[in-house]
């Protein structure tokens, strides 16, 4: 297998997930803060864990425990990332994608000037995984907006939310240019139209006579605007640094070959890539515009908006890459979750303990069609299994279903690679467990090392080494050729 000199094989995680401190130096309240673990609700319903209303809003504004919300607890990384990245650079890392709170460089959006405390932390980390030789690859937006943004003008709804989206990213290029030269926009753009609140701050209830759909659409355009200004003030500002999109990439095949469940297939792909494609081609897809238009959705666009999307495209392809699903016209299809969809089920695939199907081959198929279809080199920023993990007596844990899923994955990249795609890296999801972004749980781990905390933050956050942490470690060491 061939992996090129240089391959940046790490891990990933978000702010949101792991930070914590969420009202510590000055940090204002992000969208995820008042998103609670819901121990009832079915942990499979993402629309049931995804869902938020404008009076449950303001109830989990007003109550500041921390039992029933993990993210504001994370694993405690704000105090504990020392410790983490230490454990990270020992696996061998050669990257780690991380975001930044933008509640920690403004804590409500608005303000004139960035919070230092904030500022002053990222400065820190940053600092210390140059020095551990571990690349940043840098998220924006990683679903923790601030809080106020969303209540004041329904997130990015709004057109003002492209200027504070501007004004946020700008400070992040000049104080964290030095070490970062690799950066995401938007972490899984397309997510917006599957769970508006933490992806794009909209609350239904304040959409009006538009709706949510349409609503979503624009905020749509207002993301991809936002996005070209801040690829145009990254090549101002840092020459050298590069700019990625991020997809949700939610392969799909169609569950029969049936004509009808080719088409039905093919629209579903079709919408997942429209948001990939708008940052690479630089301009919207005309049959995504035709159907907006027979569904009666207008897009509100400014005079250079249009330019501006044209003239600053995307450097690389980011994306993550779970499982596969299948689609079918047949009503009775039997139905399985994935990551923020309910797809049809594949009969040659197993699924995790979460129901989401365990399919490697399909990223080798992801891999090729997007850079078929893009020509751009592309890393993979999210994989992984979230299982339930089992503390043994001794305190070792025994996780071969997660090697076997790393594994597979990581063979099957290599297969895309020998087929002649450029791949840049590979960072798996949550290389240290940290909090589910579906479910707000603990027990959803992923990690190679183990934190002990469960869903209603007992625990003493000790970290621990699972043995896929010693694998990987293994296949790092030898550039993805040792994967027994
Ligand atoms: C991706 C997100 O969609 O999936 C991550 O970018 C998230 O934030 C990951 O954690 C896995 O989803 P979950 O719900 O299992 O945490």
């Amino acid at each position: 297998m061939s992996f090129p000199e240089g391959f940046l094989w790490g891990g990933a995680v978000a702010a949101n997930q792991v930070e914590g401190a969420w009202d510590v130096d000055g940090k204002g309240m992000s969208v995820e803060d008042v998103v609670a673990f819901k121990p009832k609700v079915d942990v499979k319903d993402y629309k049931a864990n995804a869902s938020v209303t404008l009076a449950g809003i303001r109830e989990a504004m007003a109550d500041t425990d921390l039992t029933y919300y993990a993210k504001r607890r994370g694993i405690d990384a704000y105090h504990r990332w020392r410790e983490d990245l230490a454990l990270f650079a020992e696996m061998g890392f050669k990257c780690l994608r991380l975001s930044i709170a933008w509640t920690r460089i403004f804590p409500t959006g608005e303000e004139e000037e960035p919070n230092e405390a904030g500022v002053a932390f990222y400065e820190e980390v940053l600092a210390e995984m140059v020095r551990l030789g571990i690349q940043p690859l840098v998220t924006l937006s990683h679903y923790e907006m601030p809080l106020a943004l969303a209540l004041k003008y329904n997130g990015w709804a709004d057109r003002r939310l492209i200027d504070c989206f501007e004004r946020f990213a700008r400070v992040c290029f000049e104080r964290f240019g030095a070490y970062a030269k690799l950066w995401l926009n938007f972490n899984e753009i397309d997510s917006l139209i599957r769970h508006p609140f933490t992806t794009a701050g909209i609350i239904e209830d304040l959409c009006g006579e538009r709706g949510l759909r349409a609503t979503c659409y624009q905020a749509a355009h207002h993301q991809f605007v936002a996005g070209a200004r801040v690829t145009k003030a990254l090549r101002e500002m840092i020459p050298d640094a590069k700019m990625g999109l991020m997809l949700t990439k939610l392969t799909t095949y169609p569950r029969t070959c049936a004509p009808a469940d080719v088409v039905a297939t093919q629209q579903k792909n079709l919408e997942n890539l429209f948001y990939a494609d708008v940052q690479v081609f630089g301009e919207y897809p005309a049959m995504i515009l035709r159907r907006l238009e027979t569904e009666g959705i207008s897009i509100d666009m400014e005079p250079g908006d249009l330019e501006v999307i044209r003239e600053n495209t995307v450097d690389f392809v980011s994306f993550s890459y779970y499982m596969s699903m299948t689609e079918s016209v047949d009503p009775n299809a039997e139905r399985t979750p994935g990551n923020t969809v309910l797809g049809v089920k594949n009969p040659y695939l197993p699924t995790s303990d979460w129901g989401w199907q365990v399919d490697p081959v399909g990223l080798r198929v992801s891999l090729i069609e997007l850079y078929d279809r893009y020509r751009k080199p592309l890393i993979v920023v999210e994989n992984g299994l979230g299982a339930h993990d089992t503390v043994e007596e001794d305190g070792s844990i025994h996780d071969p279903y997660r090697i076997d899923y790393f594994r597979a994955h990581i063979a099957d990249i290599g297969k895309a690679i020998d087929a002649g795609v450029e791949v840049m890296g590979y960072t798996s999801w949550g290389p240290i467990d940290l909090v589910s972004a579906n479910t707000n749980q603990m027990s959803k781990r992923y990690g190679f090392i183990y934190v002990d905390e469960d869903d209603l933050g007992n625990g003493t956050l000790e970290r621990s080494r699972k043995d896929s942490f010693h694998w990987y470690q293994k296949c790092i060491k030898s550039n993805g050729e040792d994967l027994d």
